[in-house]
């Protein structure tokens, strides 16, 4: 098989044969696909910030009244003639916008799905930072990074003393997070059905939007946040103002030092492990697994590696993001897998989820049975 590939690799790098298949009308479709694929690859950093130039002047927002002309357009969005029009000819490129009649200018397929989803928007913005991480990525593999703004962004991947944290430190990313949970939320409960269980405790829970969207869709389950004590607040914040999530206990502490709190059979960690390193994970899976009773269920719900279809999203951008951030690492399925079985959970069963790309979902039980006693009421911090 390598010498087969490595057949493979002299003849694509061979300029003669590139010729070639460009010209044959049977590779002619294969080539021009590959150098597509490769030209993307080159340009990817424009279309994002095409994208991010649509989102900081609230594009979407202003086609989603429906479609404009080009002159009232350029006004609402502070731009001169030109270069609205040099926005929106990339943006329709990119499947952002669309022509429509009367020389108009409406929403275009990604567009669209831009103005249901805000959190890709937050995300987005926040890419700024990364950007500016990545900006020499051979010194950030080396560990010199031209920039750290990732790592205060997200302070607690350094922190020593992460329950320290203040109100300002954590507000950011808290927000970044709930802006985004609506999408991952609804992958979760449409992938495990949660009315099976009592109480579920949500361990790095943020300020709250998963709790909000479980508490909207299983009315009858008894719910726990933990969290770091400065988001834990703003969970509690959060849940005072609706009416749904009344019946949440919010707790607050570090995950890696602290018991968690007892009386869930179900502990959910989402978008949790993959900051956090091998050592790090193994401590808050045994955490989870001394806070469940016997049968108690593990959740664990992140973007993972090798997902088919989402390669990349593991692979490439989460790997550098992380690295970037300064802890932590994407695993696939199966080396999450082994951790929750070395923190003594049983075999993890991996749940199907209708768009991978954003979360999988992992689920474990812990050894012995389950037991009708076990009271899900949540108490307060
Ligand atoms: C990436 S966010 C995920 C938040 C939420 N689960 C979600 O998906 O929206 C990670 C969360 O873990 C919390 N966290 C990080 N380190 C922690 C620690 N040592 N103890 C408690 N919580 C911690 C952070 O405050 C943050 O809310």
């Amino acid at each position: 098989m390598d010498r087969l590939l490595d057949l493979r690799d002299r003849l694509l790098a061979n300029q003669s044969f590139q010729r070639w298949a460009s010209r044959f009308a049977l590779t002619r479709p294969i080539a021009r696909h590959r150098s597509r694929a490769l030209f993307d690859l080159c340009a990817g950093f424009v279309y994002s910030q095409v994208l991010a130039a649509c989102v900081r002047l609230e594009l979407f927002e202003i086609l989603s009244e429906g479609p404009q002309e080009l002159h009232p357009l350029a006004r609402r969005l502070g731009l001169a003639p030109d270069a609205a029009t040099c926005l929106l000819d990339a943006a329709i490129a990119l499947k952002l916008v669309s022509r429509r009649g009367h020389l108009r200018y409406g929403l275009g397929e990604l567009g669209a799905a831009m103005v249901g989803n805000p959190g890709i928007a937050a995300m987005v913005e926040h890419h700024a930072m990364l950007y500016a991480d990545l900006r020499d990525p051979v010194a950030l593999l080396r560990g010199e990074p031209a920039g750290r703004s990732l790592a205060a962004f997200w302070p607690y991947a350094e922190a020593e003393r992460p329950e320290d944290l203040d109100a300002d430190s954590v507000a950011a990313y808290s927000r970044l997070m709930a802006a985004s949970q609506p999408m991952v939320a609804s992958q979760i409960l449409d992938a495990y059905p949660l009315r099976r269980h009592r109480c579920l405790l949500d361990v790095g829970g943020g300020e709250g939007a998963f709790l909000e969207a479980v508490a909207a869709e299983v009315p009858g389950l008894d719910l726990m946040l933990f969290d770091l004590p400065a988001v834990a607040e703003r969970a509690e914040r959060r849940f005072a103002r609706q009416a749904a999530t009344e019946r949440i206990g919010v707790f607050g502490g570090d995950f890696l030092k602290d018991e968690l709190p007892r009386g869930a059979d179900i502990v959910s960690l989402v978008r949790i492990l993959h900051d956090h390193d091998d050592a790090r994970v193994l401590t808050l899976l045994r955490a989870a697994r001394r806070a469940l009773p016997p049968g108690g269920t593990l959740l664990l719900a992140e973007p993972m590696a090798e997902t088919p279809g989402a390669e990349p999203s593991g692979g490439a951008y989460f790997g550098f993001y992380l690295l970037a951030m300064g802890r932590g690492r994407p695993r696939t399925p199966a080396q999450l897998a082994g951790l929750v079985e070395e923190a003594g959970f049983e075999k993890p069963h991996l749940q199907t989820t209708g768009n991978p790309l954003l979360t999988r979902v992992l689920t474990a039980r812990a050894p012995g049975e389950v037991s009708d006693k076990v009271s899900g009421r949540a108490s307060g911090r």
